[in-house]
């Protein structure tokens, strides 16, 4: 957290009270205009880059929008954890199937939003060119209800304390945006299990998956931060702006990312959320 920390509380305190007014025309901003938002990015990106990323200037387009950014359910760059909830709590993005090619393995037939998917698609295709194997996608986007069911499920196989480390409350699901995904490749063994990350796909992925915008979101030894134990299977779509950002400057986590504080659990959001 030491990077970026100030982040948050810097935006506070610069804006005050104009950031009410400014919130709605960068709600609508945002909402309306993806493009935009990557020009924005790039040229924070540059000013970053140019500065060797230590904290970037307080100024409207380096704060506020970013900020608003991940907030919003719809983003794709929305931070959801166990403190930061989506809102809507039920909230359903557009999404569509994911192509199943002879690089890439939907026989479940699941779905994200066009952005991940088609990024998605291009990453199994490298991925299978550099001889990594096939990428099977295991699970990809999940209703409220759908995330609901799951997390019963799993307090039934392992008990709360360790379902709570595996599995997300509906509402708090990265899935739940549509820009998360959990992938294997069968015939290298270990899917959804820690040992993919020793696979040759597992490694693959780590070293690559920024290329097309993704980030591992639970990396080893991050549970202090991100509430959740280690995922080499779980990539979250970030838009290749930000994944380069974040691999450059040796980033883990999203809190990390972003200046949020850490979220290892539930009970923390009373306080830490501002
Ligand atoms: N397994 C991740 C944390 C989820 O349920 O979203
Ligand atoms: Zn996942």
């Amino acid at each position: 957290m030491s990077k970026s920390t100030p982040v948050r509380r810097r935006a506070a305190f610069v804006f005050g009270p104009p950031l009410v007014a400014a919130t709605l025309g960068v709600l609508l901003l945002v909402q309306g205009a993806a493009g935009s938002s990557f020009e924005i990015l790039k040229e924070r990106r540059q000013e970053r880059v140019d500065s060797g990323w230590v904290v970037p200037t307080p100024s409207f387009t380096d704060y506020l929008y970013p900020r608003l950014a991940t907030t919003f359910a719809g983003s794709e760059f929305v931070v959801v954890n166990k403190v930061n909830p989506l809102d809507p709590i039920d909230f359903a993005p557009q999404v569509r199937e994911i192509e199943s090619s002879s690089t890439l393995d939907n026989s479940r037939g699941l779905t994200l939003r066009e952005v991940a998917a088609t990024a998605l698609e291009k990453l199994a295709a490298a991925m299978a060119s550099d001889g990594a194997g096939k990428l099977f996608v295991n699970s990809a986007y999940r209703s409220y209800d759908y995330q609901s069911d799951l997390f019963v499920q799993k307090i039934e196989q392992y008990g709360e304390e360790e379902a709570l480390v595996r599995s997300a409350k509906p509402g708090h699901s990265e899935h739940q945006t549509g820009l998360a995904v959990d992938v294997s490749v069968p015939a290298q063994g270990c899917a959804i299990m820690q040992c993919f990350g020793d696979t040759e796909a597992g490694k693959w992925i780590a070293e690559n998956a920024w290329r097309f915008g993704f980030v591992v979101r639970y990396e080893l030894d991050t549970v202090s931060t991100t509430g959740y134990t280690y995922e080499p299977w779980h990539l979250r779509y970030i838009g290749r702006e930000l994944s380069t950002m974040y691999h450059e400057n040796g980033i883990h986590t999203l809190e990390d990312f972003w200046g949020y504080p850490a979220a290892p659990d539930y009970e923390m959001a009373a306080s830490t959320t501002d």
